[in-house]
């Protein structure tokens, strides 16, 4: 495929040796003339590994070369891929400047172009800049996005250092499209790469780089502050972690991945407590540490604020316990909803099957006897009756009787805090999730 790739930087010289060698015909478009002219020669932009070699052998071979003429590069090709830079402005946004001029200079050419094109954002972005990206292409060509153009995003994974290795081997490959026509030429740009190709939502794939590095930051950011507690300790922390990493049920897995509530339990909160005393007490800062629990406050916080609006409503909570199939209330967050919504006097009735006040003993009989003493009088068995005679429906756990309930119930409200395994129910127009 013809294919033109604007910004010659570390993602840009990389695409074009890469796709190059993968067969395709490659015109890179760089604002910098010294960076045409390196191309033009068959030298690398950048300092990378395998890089030189690429350049020089597919310039040889007549697969790339390079221009400062942005209508040649668009008429002559089917894709263009966008790896402009995307800095920090000083306020620390995003500057998309260079994004949207390279938008006006496409637009300026497509208008007289006949066939369908496709924009490729493989620069790193915030959610919407595709949907501007085509507004500024649509005004100054009169063509429609997704009809006679796509912009679909492509977010680049590569490291710096291993940056071919990872062009080659990326963990998946990600396209945020919206037209068919777009996808298909996407995916057969990558069909030599081994990874899994996911196509998803425009704005999904946009905020996936954010997502992914604010990630590997925090995943740096916690190991050093286990290193500092560990080493305050004399622990070897490099142990202690790849022991860690050797969890691949609960530590490195998707479990625990999911938005939904708050934590809550007797094991998570005593814990996360317990390390942050220690880390005081050996006078070591673990301010990452220190945030979770605030995190935790917040989510209990955005479910109430959600539930405001509900006063003078009747209230139906399903379940009471920190997480379906067991009867624990120790630190549950649903717990702390309803001791919430009745001290500001809203009218709330619970289902639990799991929790049977006369049944609960020791250390859970007292917390629930210290947050919510007149539980009983408010605890219902039949669920149906609830359903029926309810306004508002909160779904607090997970428990599979739930979705056989609500799946058959029309016109209540229902605020769902854990997503509840039923898109018939999440469909439904009077549904609202806590984060999704
Ligand atoms: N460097 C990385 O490891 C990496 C990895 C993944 C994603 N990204 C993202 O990819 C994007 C590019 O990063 P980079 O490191 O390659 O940037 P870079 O600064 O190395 O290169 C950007 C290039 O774009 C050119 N340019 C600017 N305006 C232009 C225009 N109007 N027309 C044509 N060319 C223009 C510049 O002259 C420069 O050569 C950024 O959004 C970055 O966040 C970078």
């Amino acid at each position: 495929m013809n294919i033109s790739i604007f910004g010659l930087g570390y993602v840009g010289c990389v695409s074009l040796g890469c796709l190059a060698k993968n067969g395709h015909t490659v015109v890179g478009v760089d604002v910098s003339e010294s960076k045409v002219s390196q191309i033009n020669s068959g030298i690398a932009t950048i300092v990378e590994n395998d890089i030189d070699e690429i350049i020089a052998e597919q310039h040889k071979a007549g697969r790339i070369s390079a221009t400062q003429d942005v209508a040649q590069a668009i008429l002559n090709t089917t894709i263009s891929i966008v790896a402009v830079g995307t800095p920090s402005s000083e306020k620390g946004h995003l500057n998309l400047d260079y994004i949207f001029k390279v938008a006006e200079n496409i637009g300026d050419v497509l208008k007289s172009k006949n066939e369908f094109h496709v924009i490729a954002i493989r620069s790193t972005v915030f959610p919407g800049t595709c949907e501007k990206f085509s507004r500024i292409i649509e005004e100054r060509t009169g063509k429609k996005n997704n009809i006679d153009f796509a912009v679909v995003d492509n977010p680049e994974f590569l490291r710096e250092g291993t940056a071919v290795d990872d062009y080659y081997n990326p963990p998946l490959t990600l396209i945020g499209s919206n037209s068919e026509q777009a996808t298909k030429l996407m995916v057969s740009l990558y069909d030599q790469l081994p990874a899994e190709v996911i196509v998803t939502d425009v704005k999904v794939a946009e905020i996936m780089k954010y997502v992914n590095n604010t990630y590997h930051a925090l995943k740096i950011s916690f190991a050093n502050e286990i290193g500092n507690v560990c080493s305050a300790l004399d622990i070897d922390s490099h142990k202690v972690m790849d022991i860690f990493c050797k969890d691949k049920q609960l530590n490195i897995s998707p479990y625990y991945f999911k938005p939904g509530f708050a934590y809550g339990g007797s094991c998570l909160p005593k814990d996360l407590k317990g390390l942050q005393t220690l880390a005081h007490d050996l006078y070591v800062s673990v301010p990452v540490i220190d945030s979770i629990d605030k995190t935790n406050e917040y989510q209990k916080q955005r479910a109430l604020s959600m539930l405001n609006k509900y006063f003078g409503k009747k209230i139906a909570v399903l379940g009471l316990s920190f997480k379906a199939g067991t009867d624990d209330l120790r630190n549950s967050p649903s717990v702390e909803i309803v001791e919430n919504l009745l001290g500001r006097g809203f009218d709330i009735q619970i289902y639990d099957k799991n929790v049977h006040i006369a049944k609960l003993t020791g250390k859970n009989k007292d917390y629930i006897d210290s947050r919510i003493p007149h539980l009983s009088r408010l605890m219902v068995s039949d669920l149906d009756k609830l359903v029926q005679e309810s306004d508002l429906i909160i779904i607090s756990n997970k428990e599979l009787e739930f979705v056989e309930k609500l799946e058959n119930v029309s016109g209540k409200t229902i605020i769902d805090m854990v997503k509840i395994n039923s898109p018939k129910i999440i469909s439904n127009n009077n549904y609202r999730g806590i984060n999704w």
